[in-house]
């Protein structure tokens, strides 16, 4: 039986921590879908479509290719996308203690909800420091993000 991962985000936009996580998560299972989800707490810099074209240049830049889905969810819960395409595991990348304070809930929420284990996977500790709202403020404001975000989203983010 081939194992379904979801590494589902806002992905507002790509970083380089979230395609190490996603590169590791392709080394571990079968097939990786990553879903660019709606998060209503957060106010969001870029469209849906936007953000799945990004991820899927990202993917491709960094030679990703071959096992891994770039796709958008928005007409439910997470853990109902899981169902529909028989994913057992949600993945999520951990920074820092702050994360694991964010994520603790959602993933037993989640298992409570449709049975999904969510599995946390630790990305190289030079992106522990990257998130997608610094990158947002400093292009917002002008300064530089190719340290942080793949080579496609920093062009992006130079012409807007
Ligand atoms: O990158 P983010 O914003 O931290 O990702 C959070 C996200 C979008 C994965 C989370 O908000 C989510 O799963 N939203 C979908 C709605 C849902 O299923 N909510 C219940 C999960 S506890």
């Amino acid at each position: 039986m081939s194992r379904i991962a979801v590494v589902p985000g806002s992905f507002d936009p790509v970083t380089l921590g979230h395609i190490d996580v996603i590169g590791r998560a392709a080394k571990i299972f079968d097939e990786v879908h990553v879903l660019v989800v709606h998060n209503p707490d957060k106010t969001a810099l870029l469209p849906i479509a936007q953000r799945v074209s990004l991820i899927q240049q990202a993917v491709s830049e960094a030679g990703l290719t071959g096992n891994i889905h770039v796709t958008s969810w928005s007409v439910g819960l997470l853990v109902d996308y899981c169902t529909e395409v028989g994913a057992s595991v949600i993945v999520k990348g951990i920074r820092s203690q702050v994360d694991v304070a964010y994520e603790t809930p959602m993933a037993i929420v989640n298992r409570n909800l449709a049975g999904v284990e969510t599995v946390f996977l630790l990305p190289d500790p030079g992106h522990a420091h990257v998130s997608s709202s610094l990158v947002r403020q400093v292009a917002s404001l002008g300064g530089d993000v190719s340290p942080y975000v793949p080579k496609a989203v920093a062009a992006f983010l130079q012409q807007e």
